[in-house]
């Protein structure tokens, strides 16, 4: 029986460790920040379990004494040592702690850094790089950052407020309408990581996230370099053959770029490297031809509330070709 509860024991040890881990958690830190929130984390934690040690082992105590009237002055000074002194110092010392760590978390990103601007849409991420020459770059739902680098993010939404969460890398911070926020990132670790919406948004607020992938600096360029570039624009491959013509002649290109065509709307995500990003829908799906398919014949469906309206009455031809075509933007 007593092997039994320590197995049973051991077995919620582990599942509640496991469920701690992945790539959108705050106790298995990967960035600057992270690491020194899940510090901060562990002493609050610790402290905690001191203290809640201290009171559950008193109360032990007292249940085990007899009452005895000559106990006031013990019993007063119990009160004032226990109840207040102990507290004021354990809590003091958490509180400085905790204070002394917001400068560090605030710190900016030192001047001259990648500067990247990220706006919290109804339900999506617009995402644009802002290189020191050049036009920015823009793309949606995935953020890629050099790993070591304290990068800059300014957090901007157009409509309600946001928040931009990326547990393994950072605290949080709110994005609200008619300001400019800031949050600096700075990765320690290569891999991919997941970022949410902290700050209810309306119908689909849970349905906003986005992948955070940390490459090495020198890789980070390269695609950096990809991204800035046109789309290349393959139709002629044979699944995707009639894919650009379904993207203009059902009017996609009012509400999605794909630089280098025609299509220049800026209402929806910029999708001139879409077939590059590892998922789609702000990551609901993966980034595949059924999954596209599945994505813009019952967008309303999947997503509650989304602006882009369902386009399932196309005709299933148009709908794979259009997806093979996407794909394909690489
Ligand atoms: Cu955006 Cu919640």
């Amino acid at each position: 029986m007593k092997v039994l509860r320590v197995r049973r024991a051991l077995l919620l040890a582990a599942l509640v460790t496991t469920a701690c881990d992945g790539p959108q958690s705050a106790l298995v830190p990967a960035g600057r920040d992270a690491e020194r929130i899940g510090s901060l984390f562990g002493w609050l934690a610790g402290g905690a379990l001191i203290v809640w040690l201290a009171v559950a082992g008193v109360a032990v105590y007292a249940m085990r004494q007899r009452p005895a009237s000559d106990r006031r002055r013990a019993a007063s000074l119990l009160i004032v040592v226990g109840g207040v002194a102990v507290p004021a110092i354990v809590l003091g010392v958490l509180l400085a702690f905790g204070l002394k760590m917001i400068p560090v978390i605030l710190a900016p990103a030192p001047p001259g850094a990648l500067q990247i601007e990220v706006s919290g849409e109804q339900w999506w991420w617009r995402v644009r790089y802002l290189p020191s020459t050049g036009a920015p770059i823009e793309l949606a739902n995935e953020i890629r950052l050099p790993v070591g680098q304290r990068v800059d993010v300014r957090l901007l939404s157009p409509d309600v407020i946001h928040s931009f969460w990326v547990p393994s890398l950072a605290g949080k911070v709110d994005m609200i309408p008619g300001r400019v926020n800031r949050i600096a990132l700075e990765p320690t670790r290569v891999g991919v990581y997941r970022g949410a919406c902290a700050e209810y948004c309306g119908a689909s607020h849970a349905l906003m996230n986005f992948e955070v992938v940390v490459m090495e600096p020198r890789e980070f360029e390269r695609w950096l370099d990809h991204q800035a570039t046109p789309a290349v624009v393959a139709s002629a491959a044979p699944a995707a053959r009639g894919g650009e013509d379904a993207f203009v002649s059902n009017g996609c290109g009012a509400c999605h770029t794909i630089r280098g065509t025609a299509a220049n709307g800026v209402i929806g995500p910029d999708l001139t490297h879409v077939g590059s990003r590892l998922r789609i829908g702000a990551s609901m799906l993966p980034n595949d031809p059924e999954a596209l398919v599945h994505w813009i014949a019952r967008t309303e469906a999947i997503k509650p509330g989304v602006h882009m309206p369902s386009f399932g009455m196309l005709p299933p031809e148009d709908l794979e070709a259009l997806a093979a075509w996407l794909e394909r933007l690489k």
